[in-house]
């Protein structure tokens, strides 16, 4: 049975970056502007929106790279920054780990895939055999447990790589994953692959899966809920079915319509769309001022009024 308490919340979360002076003038960017967001627990929450959007900055703030401005980042109902005891941020850090988009980024070119494993599987399940333990989460990520532990990084494909990383998150007993655009670096061949993985370790291993995609079109794949981002705002979420199948936020119309889907006549050469396209971005870029609820679950933002002058 799912519980109805999320595994995890983010609560208005903002994040400004002060970038270093250029001619004397510290500039300021907003890259998240209170995000709220609910993750259920055994579920997938596909985070979706254009680059520069801000998806990356909520993971990496979820998984402590950035402090929040504001706002807070609730783990099983528990404020995150409350935890003072280091046995519980431990097991924070370790039960919310993040996959990036390139492969490489998180493995050492200089270890085999045997030595990334094990060391965390040594740290994360003492008491298990580590050779059982090591065949059987390769095994979970579908990659050979005969071959795979002696190559180094550089020896494996792409998709082998990400299966890597996905393998060491089983390693640690990782209970949430913050996926960032975990395909967009693969060949298109084997992303769906990926997704399935995914899928499995969501629907076989009770995972919950934070899925940061620029690709509104696999969210429908993977995530039961759906949450639009634009300028560090969400502006549309819920069930994906709606969202995706039933967007009601014209930012997420258009997102939409730039994904090629031969029914839709909507072309981005088009010079009515391009003008349309252009004042929908910057009236959704307007602060949000309210949400509307749609349907159970299903909320679309409403903007601050677009000051003319
Ligand atoms: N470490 C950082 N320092 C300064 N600005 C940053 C930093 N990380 C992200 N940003 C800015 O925050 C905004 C959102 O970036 P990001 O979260 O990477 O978006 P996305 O992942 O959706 O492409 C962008 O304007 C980006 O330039
Ligand atoms: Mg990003």
């Amino acid at each position: 049975m799912l519980s109805d308490t999320p595994i995890l919340s983010l609560d208005a979360l903002s994040k400004t970056f002060t970038l270093r002076p250029v001619f004397g003038r510290a500039t300021e960017v907003k890259a998240l502007r209170n995000v709220s967001l609910d993750l259920m627990p055994g579920r997938a929450l596909a985070l979706v929106g254009e680059s520069g959007s801000g998806k990356s900055t909520v993971g990496r703030t979820i998984v402590g790279h950035h402090t929040p401005t504001s706002g807070r980042i609730l783990f099983e109902g528990q404020d995150i920054a409350e935890l003072t005891a280091r046995a519980d941020q431990m097991r924070y850090r370790q039960a919310v780990q993040m996959v990036f988009q390139d492969p490489f980024s998180a493995l050492n070119p200089a270890h085999t895939i045997r030595h990334h494993l094990l060391r965390a599987l040594s740290l994360h399940q003492p008491e298990a055999d580590p050779e059982t333990a090591l065949r059987m989460i390769l095994e979970d990520v579908e990659l050979d447990p005969v071959s795979t532990p002696s190559k180094f990084p550089h020896e494996l494909s792409g998709g082998q790589r990400q299966r890597v990383n996905f393998a060491r998150a089983l390693a640690v007993k990782a209970r949430l994953i913050v996926a960032d655009e975990p395909t967009s670096m693969l060949d298109v061949s084997i992303r769906k692959s990926i997704l399935g993985l995914m899928q499995r370790l969501k629907d076989d291993r009770g995972l919950s899966i934070l899925y940061i995609t620029h690709d509104i079109a696999t969210a429908e794949y993977l995530a039961e809920d759906t949450a639009v981002m634009f300028r560090g705002q969400v502006v549309e979420k819920g069930p994906t079915a709606q969202v995706v199948g039933a967007p009601q936020h014209d930012y997420t119309k258009l997102l939409r319509a730039a994904v090629p889907d031969p029914t839709l006549r909507l072309t981005g050469s088009d010079a009515g769309f391009a003008s349309l396209a252009r004042r929908v971005r910057e009236e959704s870029a307007h602060p949000v001022r309210a949400l509307r609820e749609i349907t159970p679950g299903h909320v679309i933002a409403e903007h601050a009024e677009v000051a003319h002058a």
